[in-house]
């Protein structure tokens, strides 16, 4: 089957009521966990790759990686995603290279840490919704900021200080276009979310409601999503890991975000926390062993098991043969004759 769009994937999930994870990978063995954690629950997916990613892995490796994938699994509806394009070109770049969806997170630069103005935004993000749409291409844009920074992007603080702007995102969708929209309501990026089990003062799930009575058609995006559960955390330090008491996203938060317009819901981080587990379990209990597949192997299936795990949480699991892949050709005529529409249906306020 080819690639999806997250266009349709999420068009899908909204019909069905369900959100679909969409999880980071940089290497071979993220792209197997998730692959499969897919067949394991039967779940359409998600795979995207972040600048870093891209530069990590190189392009052409990991876009091959993503069409093995689609060769092992051809039951697996897959979207291989852009994770915060920076600027048109890298947006390009990754439509060139036969991704089937970009993010232009256009609430920062192109230095990817200094807010850009309300104006900057809906510029960039137009035209790379324009350029993306006559190819079939599917673009998720973002309004308000999120906290924290990975890997040099992200503007840095707390959460709570660019949360978005219910206006600002009725006025960003319409006139945009996008597809998906990611919100600010709180969250941040990496392990350090919140300094205990978050309420209504930090993870603002009443902005994200109120956001959704606005806009009931378009499908939001919910960023730095991941749980940071305790007993991720306490495999890494139990092996001598260094990480402090933190607090994620719960995931009857999510669920909630879920049962309100959320789509999309990404998660990194503890990907990365079962896989540095893992690996030090390995490496603190058999320090004999210097194989890479003596720990690759058992760092892969505690990926797999998280994975799995959100894809139940999440409810994309048992949906993968809900539907046939519609053809990038194909969206990207339903664009052009106006019946995959832009526009929003927005409420009155
Ligand atoms: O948005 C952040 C994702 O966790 C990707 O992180 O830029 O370090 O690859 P990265
Ligand atoms: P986490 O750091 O919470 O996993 O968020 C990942 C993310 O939002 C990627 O875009
Ligand atoms: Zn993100």
């Amino acid at each position: 089957m080819p690639l999806v769009t997250t266009r349709q994937l999420l068009d899908e999930a909204a019909k069905g009521g369900y959100g679909v994870g969409a999880f980071n990978v940089n290497d071979m063995e993220q792209i197997q966990a998730i692959m499969e954690a897919a067949k394991e629950t039967n779940s359409p997916v998600i795979i995207q790759a972040s600048r870093g990613a891209r530069q990590f892995a190189q392009d052409n490796y990991l876009f091959h990686l993503i069409l093995a994938a689609n060769e092992l699994y051809p039951e697996i509806p897959i979207a291989m995603h852009l994770d915060h394009g920076n600027s048109f070109d890298t947006c390009k770049s990754a439509i060139a290279l036969g991704f089937s969806s970009v993010m232009m997170d256009g609430s920062l630069k192109e230095d990817g840490k200094t807010p850009t103005t309300f104006e900057e935004n809906v510029a960039v993000t137009k035209q790379v919704v324009d350029y993306a749409h006559e190819r079939g291409v599917s673009v998720e844009g973002e309004i308000g900021v999120l906290g924290g920074i990975e890997d040099g992007h992200g503007a840095g603080g707390s959460g709570l200080e660019h949360v978005t702007d219910p206006d600002q995102a009725v006025e960003f969708a319409e006139r945009t276009g996008v597809d998906a929209l990611a919100i600010a309501i709180g969250t941040s990026h990496g392990a350090y979310k919140f300094t205990k089990k978050p309420d209504g003062s930090v993870l603002k799930m009443d902005l994200l409601i109120k956001i959704h009575n606005r806009l009931p058609k378009t499908h939001l995006v919910m960023h730095g999503s991941s749980s940071v559960p305790k007993d991720l955390q306490d495999i890494v330090n139990q092996y001598g890991g260094k990480l402090k008491e933190t607090w994620g996203v719960p995931v009857e938060e999510i669920q909630l975000g879920i049962r309100n317009g959320v789509r999309k819901i990404n998660v990194d981080t503890d990907n990365r926390l079962a896989i540095t587990g893992a690996i030090r379990k390995v490496f603190a209990e058999s320090p004999e062993k210097f194989d890479p597949r003596d720990y690759l192997k058992p760092a892969r299936e505690a990926m797999q098991k998280v994975v799995a795990t959100r894809m139940v949480q999440f409810g994309q699991a048992g949906h993968a043969g809900d539907y046939a892949p519609i053809s990038i050709t194909e969206i990207a005529k339903g664009y052009a004759n106006g019946s995959l529409t832009t526009q929003p249906l927005v409420a009155a306020k």
